[in-house]
């Protein structure tokens, strides 16, 4: 089972946004998710209501997070989105202790780039992988991006952290989607935003992979040298 979870102290970056469209990108039949609403905005649970449908299951709140995800683990759940509030409270770090993955959503401006840094060291001190994802960039022009994100991208080079390559546009459909309770691909699949979540969806699913695999080594090495 793979725990994204969403952080990012500065409200407003994309934390609600992205975990609502990746989740319904893992909301595929036979393939249980579970969404943890853990900012007391409720943005995620507000997505889920406008969605009107069971699955994936969503619960609100902290506390007993560890145990929701143990019994989501036994029932089979393969995904876990926990979205977060825009602070740096026990709650954020409670959930980044869950995480397999944490997902830090950035838009390309001063203030979202200095707020990733306490994320990132958090992240850090709790030993999680993580990624910077841009998001609400400017739209990419003949498939050059702009020079906004190109410089966002070496202040978060500069900081030593990892950087999704893609981005994520500031597109109307991204809301519009959220507002009908749907994910950027159920909205319009062949929209750019769809082909962007599609892509972000794909390296996630990439960098898991890759994190469990080295779990798995890691722990083959334990059991060789015990
Ligand atoms: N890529 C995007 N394109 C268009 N609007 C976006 C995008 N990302 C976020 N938004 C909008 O910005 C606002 C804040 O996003 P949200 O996901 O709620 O941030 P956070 O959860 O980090 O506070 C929302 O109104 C959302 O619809
Ligand atoms: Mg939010």
């Amino acid at each position: 089972m793979n725990v994204l979870v969403f952080a990012s102290r500065k409200g407003g970056s994309g934390k609600s946004t992205l975990a609502a469209h990746l989740a319904s990108c893992a909301n595929r039949p036979g393939n249980r998710a579970l969404l943890i609403d853990a900012d007391p905005q409720g943005s995620l649970a507000l997505w889920h209501q406008l969605r009107g449908e069971s699955a994936p299951a969503l619960r609100r709140g902290t506390r007993g997070m560890a145990e929701a995800l143990s019994a989501a683990k036994s029932e089979g759940a393969e995904w876990v989105f926990i979205d977060t509030p825009p602070n740096r409270s026990s709650a954020v770090a409670d959930a980044i202790r869950l995480a397999t993955l944490v997902l830090i959503p950035a838009r390309p401006s001063v203030f979202d780039l200095d707020a990733v840094r306490d994320t990132i060291e958090l992240a850090r001190e709790l030993h999680k992988p993580y990624a910077v994802v841009m998001n609400a960039a400017p739209a990419k022009r003949n498939g050059t991006e702009s020079a906004i994100v190109t410089d966002a991208r070496r202040v978060v080079e500069k900081m030593g952290a990892p950087l999704w390559s893609g981005q994520i546009t500031h597109r109307a459909d991204f809301a519009l989607a959220l507002a009908v309770g749907e994910g950027a691909r159920e909205f319009d699949a062949d929209s750019s935003a769809a082909t962007e979540i599609t892509q972000l969806w794909s390296a996630v699913n990439r960098s898991v992979k890759a994190i469990n695999g080295a779990h798995k080594a890691a722990q083959g090495t334990r059991r060789m040298a015990a």
